[in-house]
């Protein structure tokens, strides 16, 4: 199937015809223009597309037999609030969804850290890049649409929730992934008096070892290949364009210094302080020279960043080094538990959908691994 926006599923197929697998990756990117692909296809940065079975269509002459989910967390808080922005951000009271959303035991892969039972948070005063309730509802929606696919119209899951034999399921270990995970489960297998006790369990990784994000920590080599597509010309010439807007946001972070690395050489945080506010039709923010943001401002921002995920990621010389070590490690574990699943086609119980519950730079880091055009890579 089609992948929707920040949703992707690979579909491991068992052919009858050998000339039908897919091995050859495409050399020429498809560029084809951007602003009719997003009139086309519409794009909304605050809620991405669903799946839709309605337009599922079987690759020919061949049997679904394992499925690999990646999808972005709902919904959430910016990741930098300023102390005295706190109260603004009261939409994180989750306790509204405890009847429907399933209990969910998290743990660390190594086993280094204590398990626990994942309780929603019942505080309204939400936490920096907290999963929200609107991001909450999305992930059990898209947890339905899954459904309506791969139970509904594939028969491919189980209908009832029985055990958990068929998932397996992976978070990185931020809170809003795990959240996210479990609301997309409460929607592919909705509570019911039957099933309500069935726990089901969420891995992760430690920090030091998370391949679903960006880790610098785990490879050396981030840093460097990182600095040189910062020190290009062309990159240069985006982060000096329009420096009254860039000063004017800077101005509103508490944590602003002329040396914050994480403001000066991205667009990122100017971007969320801003597109957060517009999904949650909240005013635009002033700084503390009373200099408002914009509505241009927002889109100006949100243009920035997709070409900054562009060029960094895809675009720039360096940009195949820096997919090597960061899609690269995370690819060598999917296939890994893609052979997983093909060692074990012929037991019954096997898994046969691995959830993958991450973020916007795990999508960005797998779409540019896959060589994707300008407008999945949105
Ligand atoms: C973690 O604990 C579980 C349950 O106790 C066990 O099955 C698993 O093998 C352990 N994993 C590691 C990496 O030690
Ligand atoms: C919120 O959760 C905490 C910890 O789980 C609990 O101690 C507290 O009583 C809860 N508060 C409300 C208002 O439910
Ligand atoms: C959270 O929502 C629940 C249910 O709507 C309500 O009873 C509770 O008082 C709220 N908690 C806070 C801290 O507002
Ligand atoms: C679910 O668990 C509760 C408390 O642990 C228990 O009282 C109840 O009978 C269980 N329900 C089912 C259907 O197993
Ligand atoms: C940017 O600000 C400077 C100084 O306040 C002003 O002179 C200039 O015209 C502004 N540039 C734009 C493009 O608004
Ligand atoms: C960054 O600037 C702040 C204040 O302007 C200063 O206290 C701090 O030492 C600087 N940090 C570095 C790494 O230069
Ligand atoms: C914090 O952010 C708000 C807008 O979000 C802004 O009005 C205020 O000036 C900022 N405070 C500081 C100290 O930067
Ligand atoms: C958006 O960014 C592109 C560069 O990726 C630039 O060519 C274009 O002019 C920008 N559009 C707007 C409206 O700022």
């Amino acid at each position: 199937m089609k992948y929707s926006n920040l949703s992707v599923f690979l579909v491991l197929l068992s052919s009858s015809l050998s000339a039908n697998i897919p091995g050859s990756l495409v050399s020429e990117l498809n560029k084809r223009d951007l602003a009719s692909d997003i009139a086309k296809y519409g794009y909304n940065y605050c809620t991405a597309n669903l799946p839709d079975a309605s337009q599922y269509t079987s690759v020919p002459n061949s049997d679904l037999v394992f499925v690999q989910a990646f999808f972005r967390h709902g919904d959430r808080t910016p990741l930098l609030i300023n102390d005295s922005d706190l109260p603004l951000w009261n939409v994180c009271n989750k306790t509204i969804y405890n009847s429907v959303a399933r209990p969910v035991y998290v743990t660390d892969i190594s086993n280094s850290t204590l398990d626990f039972n994942y309780v929603t948070s019942n505080t309204s005063m939400c936490k920096p890049g907290e999963l929200t309730q609107i991001g909450a509802e999305y992930s059990m929606t898209l947890g339905k649409a899954a459904r309506s696919i791969y139970i509904d119209l594939l028969k491919f899951l189980d209908s009832d929730f029985k055990s958990q034999k068929q998932l397996k399921v992976r978070s990185t270990y931020i809170d809003r992934t795990q959240e996210t995970a479990r609301y997309f489960l409460s929607g592919l297998y909705p509570i019911t008096p039957e099933n309500k006790n069935i726990s089901t369990t969420i891995y992760h990784y430690p920090s030091t070892t998370e391949t679903m994000l960006t880790n610098a920590g785990l490879c050396p080599k981030i840093t460097p290949v990182s600095n040189q597509i910062i020190a290009t010309p062309q990159y240069q010439t985006y982060l000096a364009a329009d420096p009254n807007v860039t000063q004017k946001l800077d101005l509103m972070f508490d944590s602003y210094t002329p040396n914050n690395t994480d403001l000066t050489t991205s667009r990122q945080y100017q971007s969320d302080l801003l597109q957060t506010r517009v999904c949650h039709n909240l005013p635009l923010p002033c700084n503390k020279l009373g200099q408002c943001a914009t509505a241009s401002d927002a889109a100006l921002e949100l243009n920035d960043t997709q070409f900054e995920v562009k060029y960094r990621r895809r675009d720039s010389q360096f940009s195949p080094e820096l997919d090597r070590i960061t899609a690269g490690l995370l690819f060598a574990q999917v296939l890994q538990d893609l052979n997983t699943a093909i060692a074990s086609l012929k037991k019954c119980n096997r898994v046969r959908m691995n959830i993958y519950s991450a973020h916007d730079d795990t999508m960005s880091t797998i779409l540019a691994g896959l060589h994707a055009d300008d407008f999945n890579m949105l």
